[in-house]
């Protein structure tokens, strides 16, 4: 096979059809089942948004009053997971507890090997409602707390931070906090996705699908870039007392010289989108409110430092996770715990792409080129 038929990374194949969502480079769109994103964030709740890509059509207010109450009725901490996570060390990566705890949810599950449509549907609705007091409680326990129970008559972005901080957030912090998770729901077929998508494609279950994604997720060239962000910022110091100004001219120094050593800074780039991510200018929009909120200007000059810096540089732009970064930041949450919440979203993305690959299943499983030693005899 000749080398140039060989497209390293998967760059530029289109291997399947989706109706999930639909993202256009050229003019820097993304639709899921149809509704531009940046629509969905300024009216939707995330739960109204799950309905959405896992049914194709959004709730009319009965059926939102249906999904609402069995979100809520399954958002206690499942005590076997609880027993599973106290036994694992306070240094394990809190990307490996929500793996590990989607693998006891699916191993517990009376329906785990049921992969019909509702079997399907009903376990991605459990873990969806299960997954923000994983995410939750790992936080708390790394700061020596206890579980915080949920209270129903929050919202889920609501209700996350409530089982997260153990307080009640202001409503433009939630509201923030909503957007974020709308965001990062569903992306077609990046890394994690398609890594689902695979394992579905065995005929195997969907707690198998989301761990694998999980998995993939973590990398830095992926999810785990919102938490690499933060490590920028922390090695470039973030002084609470400094100007906008001078945060961003010490960003700017910190960008060139990363740069002029060739070093990949996370948070800029996308395989797909090259002139822009569809998504940050409305994340952009929600950490703007967050800085303003909590006061913290000096940040901003972080961010536009090194925005700009690349820009001049390279012109590559941000993604999502470079406002996502300092947003959960601000918030409170604990570096580790960014892509988790990222995990939280995304069950909704990962999910509605496990069904539609059931339901016109082919098994996926490309062709290799082999280039090792010749035939040989021992
Ligand atoms: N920092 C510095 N340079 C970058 C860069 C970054 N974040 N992203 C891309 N580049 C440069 C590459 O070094 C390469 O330069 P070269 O042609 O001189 O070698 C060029 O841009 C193309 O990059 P490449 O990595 O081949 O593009 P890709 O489409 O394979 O990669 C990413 C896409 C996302 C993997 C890449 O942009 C990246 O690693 N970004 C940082 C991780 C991140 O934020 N991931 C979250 C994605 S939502």
């Amino acid at each position: 096979m000749p080398e140039s038929e060989i497209r390293k990374g998967l760059a530029g194949v289109v291997v399947d059809y989706t109706a999930v969502s639909k993202v256009n480079p050229d003019t820097n769109s993304l639709l899921y089942r149809g509704y531009p994103v940046q629509e969905l964030a300024a009216k939707c709740s995330f739960e109204e948004v799950a309905y959405l890509l896992w049914n194709g059509e959004l709730p009319n207010e009965s059926q939102l009053a249906e999904f609402t109450a069995r979100e809520r009725a399954g958002r206690a901490l499942n005590p076997v997971v609880k027993f599973a996570i106290d036994a694992l060390p306070l240094t394990t990566h809190p990307m490996d507890v929500c793996r590990t705890a989607t693998s006891i949810i699916g191993a517990c599950h009376p329906l785990a090997e049921d992969s019909s449509v509702e079997g399907n549907m009903a376990k991605a609705m459990e873990l969806f409602a299960a997954m923000p007091a994983v995410v939750a409680y790992d936080q708390r326990r790394r700061r020596g707390q206890d579980v915080v129970e949920p209270r129903e008559d929050l919202d889920y972005s609501a209700n996350f931070l409530w089982m997260t901080f153990g307080e009640e957030q202001v409503p433009e912090v939630v509201e923030a906090f909503n957007v974020s998770m709308i965001l990062y729901a569903e992306h077609s077929f990046n890394a994690s996705t398609f890594t689902a998508r695979v394992v579905t494609s065995t005929l195997s279950d969907l707690h198998s699908a989301v761990t694998a994604a999980i998995g993939a997720l973590k990398g830095p060239l992926h999810g785990g870039a919102n938490e690499a962000v933060m490590h920028t910022f922390d090695e470039i110091g973030i002084r609470s007392e400094e100007s906008l100004e001078e945060a961003a001219s010490r960003a700017k120094t910190w960008m060139e010289d990363a740069l002029s050593q060739k070093k990949k800074v996370m948070g800029f780039g996308h395989r797909v989108y090259k002139h822009g991510d569809s998504r940050v200018p409305t994340m952009k929009a929600a950490l703007d409110k967050m800085i303003a909120h909590y006061g913290r200007p000096e940040l901003l000059g972080l961010y536009n430092g090194l925005e700009q810096a690349m820009d001049e540089a390279k012109a590559i732009k941000p993604n999502l996770d470079y406002p996502t970064g300092p947003t959960y930041h601000l918030m409170g949450f604990d570096t580790p715990t960014f892509t988790p919440i990222f995990v939280a979203s995304r069950i909704t993305g990962w999910t509605a792409h496990i069904m539609e690959q059931a339901a016109a299943n082919s098994l996926i499983r490309p062709l290799s080129a082999y280039n090792g030693a010749e035939q040989r005899s021992l």
